[in-house]
């Protein structure tokens, strides 16, 4: 097909995961990775296609209006897959800034810079704007709520949902105003291959490994609706080729578990792959600790939207996802050992367990 591709934030976990998808099903498209390489960014997760002809990465951040536009140009770019973003809801509690540069400053910029190369090209309509968004924009659901669908009103309760929030809004109204070819899509909780360890699956699965405390925040009730990373990516690649621009398609996995089901399942897991383990059973080192500030009890997600109009459902079960996830962080602990050994990490872990003591 030839399709030329811009991925910002292809360097991350679900951003490399698709460009994996992508450039194994599509190896005569051309992509093009924009990415800052922030603490969450790492080129080792797209070493197997350094050197392709039809691969490139550019580091950069979304911010720079310069650096956009002479990519959009320069590389002749037919649609953004718009994945950039800081993403941690405990960071964002820490430091709320960086959050709304990258996520709201660095959306619009996008924007601006994709609506001025588009107007140029006398508008085609077969470019598109993806815009990769998350369930937390519409808040906090109790117990027995209905699942968050596309018209669910937005009410994001932490400084990151609230940030995605913002760039959502204005990737909503550049379509409004200007026909731009967005589309926006709102994913419940991704994990798999190359997740950073500060998420709460890679974290525990390394905190095993190690023997270290398992933070389990609050009374480990909290509810979330668990997406096996390649699952998502499908979705993402399914939106892309038939999508409808304007629209909004909320994406999810069907797996409504408990955060503290999630560390005994991964505990024992551990402990059956892995018999000299530090501590064992694993489970001896679950530690409940301070409750995250406004943390939201439940997300769970109704996906019917695309499931009718376009076909796509999950096909990765919770269990089959955690026990190829957990094989991947057994077989690649060159990969997490590297960013355990970052001062970043170290000072961010402590700096948010003293804060929350
Ligand atoms: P991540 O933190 O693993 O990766 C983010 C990537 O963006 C990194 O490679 C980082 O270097 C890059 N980046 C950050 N700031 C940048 C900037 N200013 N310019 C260029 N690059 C920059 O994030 P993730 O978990 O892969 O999430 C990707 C996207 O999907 C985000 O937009 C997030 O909001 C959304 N999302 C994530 C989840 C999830 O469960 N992880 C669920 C739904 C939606
Ligand atoms: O729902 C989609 C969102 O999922 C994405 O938009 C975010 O980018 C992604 O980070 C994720 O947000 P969460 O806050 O749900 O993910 P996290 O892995 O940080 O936490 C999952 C749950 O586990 C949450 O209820 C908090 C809890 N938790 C987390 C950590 C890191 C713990 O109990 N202990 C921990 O140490």
């Amino acid at each position: 097909m030839n399709r030329r591709l811009l991925v910002t934030g292809g360097a991350g976990f679900i951003g490399a995961n698709f460009v994996h998808h992508w450039c194994q099903l599509y190896p005569s498209d051309r992509v093009v990775v924009l990415d800052a390489l922030t603490y969450a960014g790492n080129r080792r997760n797209l070493a197997s296609l350094e050197g392709k002809e039809n691969f490139r990465f550019v580091k950069g951040d979304i911010c720079d209006r310069a650096i956009v536009d002479q990519l959009l140009r320069s590389e002749e770019i037919e649609a953004i897959a718009h994945f950039a973003a800081e993403s941690h809801v405990d960071r964002s509690i820490l430091g709320p800034a960086a959050f709304i540069q990258t996520n709201v400053v660095g959306t619009f910029t996008l924007l601006e810079a994709f609506r001025e190369y588009w107007e140029a090209k006398a508008k085609p309509s077969s470019y598109r704007f993806l815009h990769v968004s998350t369930d937390e924009v519409y808040g906090s659901l109790g117990p027995d709520d209905p699942a968050f669908s596309e018209t669910t009103p937005y009410a994001p309760n932490s400084p990151y949902s609230a940030s995605k929030a913002g760039s959502d809004h204005l990737v909503r109204a550049y379509h409004h105003t200007y026909k731009l070819p967005t589309i926006i899509t709102n994913c419940s909780n991704n994990y798999g291959a190359f997740q950073f360890p500060e998420k709460l699956i890679p974290l525990m699965c390394i905190n095993i490994l190690l023997g270290k405390p398992l933070p389990i925040y609050g009374n480990g009730k909290n509810v979330r609706d668990w997406i096996y990373v390649s699952d998502h990516c499908q979705a993402l690649d399914v939106v892309i080729n038939h999508g409808n621009p304007g629209e909004t398609y909320n994406i999810g996995g069907n797996n409504e578990v408990e955060n503290i089901q999630i560390v005994q399942t991964l505990c024992q897991m551990i402990d059956e792959l892995v018999p000299d383990l530090p501590v064992s059973p694993a489970e001896k080192l679950i530690t409940f600790v301070k409750d995250r500030p406004g943390h939201d009890w439940r997300y769970a997600i109704n996906a019917n939207k695309i499931k009718t109009q376009l076909g796509w459902t999950p096909s990765v079960t919770i269990t089959e996802g955690l026990r190829l996830t957990v094989e991947w962080y057994l077989n690649h602990r060159d990969w997490w050992e590297s960013l355990l050994s970052e001062a970043y990490y170290d000072y961010y872990r402590k700096n948010y367990l003293q804060s929350q003591n």
